[in-house]
Order: structure tokens, then sequence, then C-alpha cells
């Protein structure tokens, strides 16, 4: 297939008969570490993909904005009105409609723009198109309309966009990887105070790769559960008296598990206070260029996520183990839950063995095929031309 800058230039044309004024690119993202923890003020560690979404873009006169996409072959138009409000446009629009009003409500004199997009990032994959759509649209409309919004302020009106316009009620995560991620490193996000550092992540240079499985699960009730895993994690610190739950450490963890009565948000509690501390023990051995020694940490995650987060599927758990009796050194699911991606570090000369191992385990099981690819981390959004 054509290159995807390339799709979005081209599209870009057909569809408005002249050439674009820019193409602006933004990545899908896997998480290393780091799952649910965000909108519980704690710490994530995704890193970009080499996968990536592009806006074609050019200004046009007025409040006016149109937008096609290759993957539906539509193109939507709205004005003034539907950005007045969140919820007037629907389906994959509201997620640029949800950029323009995000920009509007925050004071910005939003340019009236025509776009074209283009992508690589498989849908409903887990591997955040929808992060990638936003960061797009955000930093072409920024730079169209010359808009006062430095990177570090960009991820939380992105989030606002989805949250508040889409409906979703996802964390920052998604959008800081999709803004913030740097060539060859993890984004180390604070996610209380956006602090971020950048963290480097040779894989090559240890002579590891990153095997991405998708497990080609149907997403089962993704968002419903999303929203009662949330819902559990704010009853949680409620009920432990504090603003999130990122304000339990590890110490403090026993102490407060003896105060929860009901053990599913015990449980709940449990995942999110150990994985605080796994990126944190990610981010150390990282530090200090003991990149091989996170594979346990990695499937210390997954456990965690299948037992007391309880956000795994069977696909993904039989992805998970698949890969671990094949050698990987650890492997988890990435991204919300219910369907998505398997995450696993594998030594580079054995990411074939390990993609093979997991691919018998789905036909023994009578799963349908996974797809796998080995990745690097990339870099977030940015102008192309
Ligand atoms: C989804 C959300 C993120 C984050 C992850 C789980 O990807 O969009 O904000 O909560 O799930 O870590």
């Amino acid at each position: 297939m054509t290159d995807v800058a390339e799709r979005a230039a081209a599209g870009f044309r057909t569809r408005y008969g002249e050439s674009p004024a820019g193409r602006w690119a933004a990545p899908g993202r896997v998480n290393l570490i780091g799952e649910h923890t965000d909108y519980n003020d704690g710490f994530v560690l995704p890193f970009a993909l080499p996968l990536r979404t592009v806006a074609a873009a050019a200004g046009q006169d007025g409040a006016r904005w149109t937008v096609w996409s290759e993957l539906s072959d539509e193109t939507v138009t709205f004005g003034a009105d539907e950005v007045a409000e969140p919820g007037r446009v629907t389906g994959w629009g509201a997620y640029v409609a949800g950029v323009v009003w995000a920009l509007r409500d925050a004071g910005h004199d939003v340019p009236g723009a025509r776009l074209a997009i283009a992508s690589d990032v498989p849908l409903g994959a887990g591997l955040s198109s929808s992060a990638a759509l936003e960061a797009a649209v955000l930093t072409a409309l920024v730079d169209l309309g010359g808009l006062d919004l430095p990177a570090g302020r960009q991820p939380r009106l992105a989030q606002r966009a989805e949250n508040v316009y889409v409906g979703a009620p996802t964390g920052i995560m998604d959008q800081s990887a999709a803004i913030r991620c740097r060539d060859g490193h993890a984004l180390f996000l604070d996610c209380r105070t956006e602090e971020v550092e950048h963290i480097p992540f040779d894989l090559h240079a240890a002579g590891l790769a990153m095997l991405v499985v998708d497990s080609h699960a149907p997403h089962r009730h993704a968002d419903g559960e999303y929203a009662a895993r949330r819902r559990s994690c704010e009853a949680g610190a409620a009920r432990l008296g504090v603003p999130a739950l990122r304000d339990v450490g590890i110490d403090q963890l026993d102490t407060a598990l003896a105060r929860l009565d009901d053990p599913e948000t015990r449980r709940r509690v449990r995942h999110v206070v150990t994985e605080d501390q796994r990126v944190l023990d990610t981010v150390a051995l990282l530090r200090a260029g003991r990149v091989r020694e996170i594979g346990p940490l990695l499937t210390a995650s997954h456990v965690s996520m299948r037992d007391d987060f309880e956000i795994t599927v069977p696909e993904i758990d039989t992805a998970v183990e698949a890969a671990l009796a094949a050698g990987a050194l650890g492997a988890r699911m990435t991204g919300g839950g219910f369907g998505g991606c398997v995450l696993a570090l594998v030594e580079v000369h054995a990411a074939e063995a390990v993609a093979d191992a997991v691919t018998a385990a789905y036909a023994e099981k009578g799963f349908p095929a996974p797809g796998h690819v080995t990745v690097l981390p990339a870099g977030g959004a940015t102008r192309l031309d």
C-alpha cells in the first residue's frame, strides 16, 4: 500500500482539487506498563508505534470544517452549531469535531479547515487509533491557526475532546503518548502533574525485540467494563479518604486493604497500587540500562490485570502463556483490556518462534489466527511538511 502520508495528500487533492498546506502525523501507542493507573492520578510508561495517522490540511474561510477519511471514504462537514455543544457530530467525525469543540471551549480562535485523513493505525486493536486521530487533527489546527498551545498542554485538550464531546471516560495516557513520545524512548508520565521524562528504551542495543500480538479478540462490553473499573477505583479512594489511589503507597497497601470490606474493591485497589509500583520499578531498571530485567514486571502486571483487575479474556491469556512458554522474557496485555494486543519482550532471534508458538496455541483452542509485528519506540505528533 502507498505510504500513509502520500495517501493523505492524494486524498486531499482528489477531494479538494488542490494541494494541502501541510501534513501532520500522530502515532498509535502501546503501553509498556502502567494499566488503568492514569485515571487514578498514577504513572504510565507508553511508547509510540511506527504506525501513524496523517492529516493533510489547509485553511478555509469561516467556521467550517470539512473532513474526508480514507477509512470510510466519507466526508463529514460541520460548522459552529455542531461544535457549540458536545455530541452533535457522531461516528469517527466526533473525534475531529471534539477537537474543534475543545479548542474553542478553551478560548482558541480555531481556523476553518479542510482535512484529509489516512491511517496505518488499526481500529479496535487497542492501539489508540482515536488518540492518533485527535492528535493529528489538533496539531494541524494549532499550526494552521498559529494557536498558542504548547505540546505540554495539548494532551489534556485532546482528552477533553474524547471525554466530553465523544463521551468516552478515558484517562490522559493515550493522548499524551500520541503527542509527547520521543523516538527511541518510552514516556514516563506522572498523570497527576503531567510531568514527563523520556526514558531511553533501546531494545536493539540490548539484543531484544518487542513483539506485539493482536489478539483479534472481539471487544466484549469494553466500554461498560472500563467505566465500571473507573467507578470501583473512585469508590476505593473515597473509602480510604484519599483524592486518588495514587496516594496509597506500596508500603501502605496492607493497611489500606484491611480497611476495605468489599473483596472486589480490594482487588481493584491492589491492582492499581501494585501497578504504579511496577511502573516505578520498570523505570528504575531502564534508567540503569537493565532492559532485559523488566520481563518479570511485565508478566506480574499481566497476572494483576487477569486476577485482580479482571480485564483479560481467554485469547489474551492464551497469547501471554504461549509467549512465556516459548521463552519470552515477559509478556502482558497492553491497553484498556477485554481484547486488544499483547506485548512480549523477546530475544531478537526468538521473535519468530514466540510468534509461531502463539499462533499454534490459538489454533489448538480454535481461536481465529492472531496478528503480530515487532516494533521499536517511535516519535510523537509532528508536522511532516
Ligand atoms: C485506555 C484508556 C487509557 C487508559 C488505558 C488503560 O487505553 O484510553 O486512558 O486508561 O485504557 O491503562
